[in-house]
């Protein structure tokens, strides 16, 4: 298996788990990843979406990480530009050149003027970004909370737009998922729609205001309390 890999995939902080990585983890990470021969694919689009202090690294500040990572960002969560299509990659050269290769056999770019639109952003971006995190933190505060009344147990995340919240033993996900969607009009993920590790949890996305979360936390717990 190991001979056979060529590329390893990160994404840290993590959709759907909000998870971040220890600096340690990347270390090792790129050190095995050095020994073995193997690109690694940073896909870091949550990076400015931090909370209480944590600051999100970029791979670039492992030592190291230029021989074999190319790391991806996107301006589809931090700049609220989802369905765009802009983002970038940075990574040593030969890298970026056989990535440019097989992108330009897949598609074009994005159409100049959202590019342009796109760089105008990236220029007014530090403006932008500390009202933009404060609104996820306010709701994700608001929302914590009000899960928790509610009998769910999730963990306080330190960055991303997402709450994975743990569902009771032998609950899948799936059924929790249906029974909220058809029986209180609430959406959520369910962890087993990102692969079976997901199994046993479900997703909140903080992309509404904070009284439709609050009151789908509160819909969201009747389910709960009947299952
Ligand atoms: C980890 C991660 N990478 C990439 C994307 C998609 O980014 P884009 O809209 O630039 O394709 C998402 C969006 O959900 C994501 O969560």
């Amino acid at each position: 298996m190991l001979k056979r890999t060529r590329l390893v995939y990160l994404n840290y902080p993590n959709n759907p788990t909000a998870a971040i990585a220890p600096r340690d983890y990347l270390e090792r990470t790129v050190a095995f990843c050095r020994r073995h021969d193997i690109v690694i694919a940073n896909d870091n689009p949550y990076c400015e979406i931090t909370f209480d202090g944590y600051v999100a690294p970029s791979i670039f500040e492992i030592p190291g990480a230029r021989e074999v990572a190319v790391e991806f960002h996107s301006l589809s969560k931090s700049f609220c530009m989802t369905g765009w299509r802009l983002g970038w990659a940075v990574g040593r050269s030969e890298l970026i050149t056989a990535l440019s290769r097989v992108k330009s056999y897949v598609d074009t770019g994005a159409f100049l003027a959202v590019q342009a639109a796109g760089a105008a952003v990236l220029h007014a971006a530090a403006a932008h970004l500390g009202p933009y995190v404060a609104q996820f933190r306010e709701r994700r505060d608001a929302m914590l909370p009000a899960l928790r009344a509610q009998g769910f147990e999730p963990e306080t995340p330190r960055a991303t737009m997402y709450i994975w919240v743990p569902l009771p033993e032998g609950l899948p996900s799936a059924a929790f998922q249906r029974r909220a969607l058809e029986e209180v009009g609430v959406v959520v993920m369910p962890g087993s729609g990102f692969g079976a590790g997901g199994e046993g949890f479900f997703r909140v996305a903080l992309t509404v205001a904070t009284p439709r979360l609050v009151e789908g936390a509160a819909r969201l717990g009747k389910v709960l309390a009947a299952v």
